[in-house]
């Protein structure tokens, strides 16, 4: 039945939207509690529960982890009512454990969908990643780059200073020289602590984020989900996956990858058209958190289509705690 239903991006966007709202809606009442686990297996519970009321046949392709290290939403997982079309799913049900633990700015739930083969089976390793925004010829900064050659490089084509450019970084000891060599530029960092597909997302929307370019390395399969949000919003993107032992190539080989040491371009890491929708946990600077009143609770969600680069930002009021 999947192979013959057509992936209709234009009906299940909807449905993805609900999906990202009630993940959002079940880790709100963990914001500021100080338990990241608590706060992710709430949103994990809601987000596959919704999946599964979606008519799809969907398979996880980024997810929780592997089977035996993840219970729920694992990478294979099949989701969906069936009855539909076969679908790719590449998933955060809480991107920013620690964020929302912590009530610090930019959780998000994220969730992408595409037709079968779209995505990139990214391994669970670290992949070295950077990002622009839309509007620049394509490759005029890469991964090859030195950072500092990156800076200028965007510099001389957005017509500025390099001391006129904002890089978004994760704050980790592994980026201290990286940091380092973008500060010689003269340009400004914004250190994050967590969070990095909304780092790269800041970057299609730099008059309002006040970010130009992401650069680092995080999570491979967050950067997969930043690179379908791209796809959708406009952007450059590169990424290379980071091994760090033999058990972390075994497992590229276990998602069929055989070329290491490749540079994936956005298209590359998705291949097809895709939606994606992302709901804001706690606030940030793309997404408003869930806020809560007696009664009620309210959700921004962000939903895209890469086809039309349609972007609509849903505001969701609902005076329960989740959907029936
Ligand atoms: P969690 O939501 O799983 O805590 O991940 C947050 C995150 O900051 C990602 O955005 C990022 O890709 C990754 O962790 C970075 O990993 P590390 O904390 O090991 O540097």
């Amino acid at each position: 039945m999947s192979t013959t239903v057509d992936f209709n991006d234009r009906m299940l966007s909807l449905g993805l939207a609900r999906v990202a709202e009630q993940a959002a809606i079940a880790s709100a009442d963990w914001i500021g509690r100080g338990d990241e686990k608590a706060a992710d297996q709430a949103a994990v519970n809601a987000m596959r529960e919704q999946l599964n009321k979606l008519e799809i046949e969907g398979v996880v392709v980024i997810g929780e982890g592997e089977r035996d290290e993840a219970p729920m939403l694992f990478i294979g997982e099949e989701v969906g009512a069936g009855d539909g079309p076969g679908v790719d799913i590449a998933l955060d049900p809480l991107e920013g454990t620690t964020l929302t633990a912590k009530d610090m700015p930019n959780a998000l739930t994220v969730i992408a969908m595409g037709p079968r083969g779209s995505m990139l089976h990214a391994p669970d390793t670290y992949m070295d990643k950077l990002a622009i925004g839309p509007g620049y010829p394509e490759g005029i900064v890469t991964l090859d780059m030195p950072p500092a050659t990156r800076v200028s490089a965007l510099a001389s084509a957005k017509g500025c200073m390099p001391s006129d450019i904002t890089v978004c970084i994760l704050e980790r000891p592994r980026h201290e020289a990286m940091i380092e060599e973008v500060r010689s530029t003269g340009a400004g960092i914004r250190l994050i602590t967590d969070g990095d597909v909304a780092g790269v997302m800041h970057c299609a929307e730099p008059d309002v984020t006040g970010i130009d370019m992401y650069m680092g390395q995080g999570g491979a399969p967050e950067g997969v989900l930043a690179a379908a949000a791209l796809k959708c919003m406009g952007g450059q993107m590169q990424g290379r996956l980071v091994f760090r032992n033999d058990d972390e190539r075994g497992r590229a080989a276990k998602a069929g990858i055989t070329d290491l040491d490749k540079v994936y371009t956005r298209d590359e890491m998705v291949t097809a058209d895709v939606i994606f929708a992302a709901t804001g946990v706690t606030n940030g600077s793309i997404l408003s958190g869930i806020q809560r009143e007696p009664g009620w609770i309210t959700t921004e969600t962000l939903l895209m289509r890469s086809k039309t680069g349609s972007v609509r930002r849903m505001v969701y009021r609902n005076p329960r705690k989740s959907e029936g």
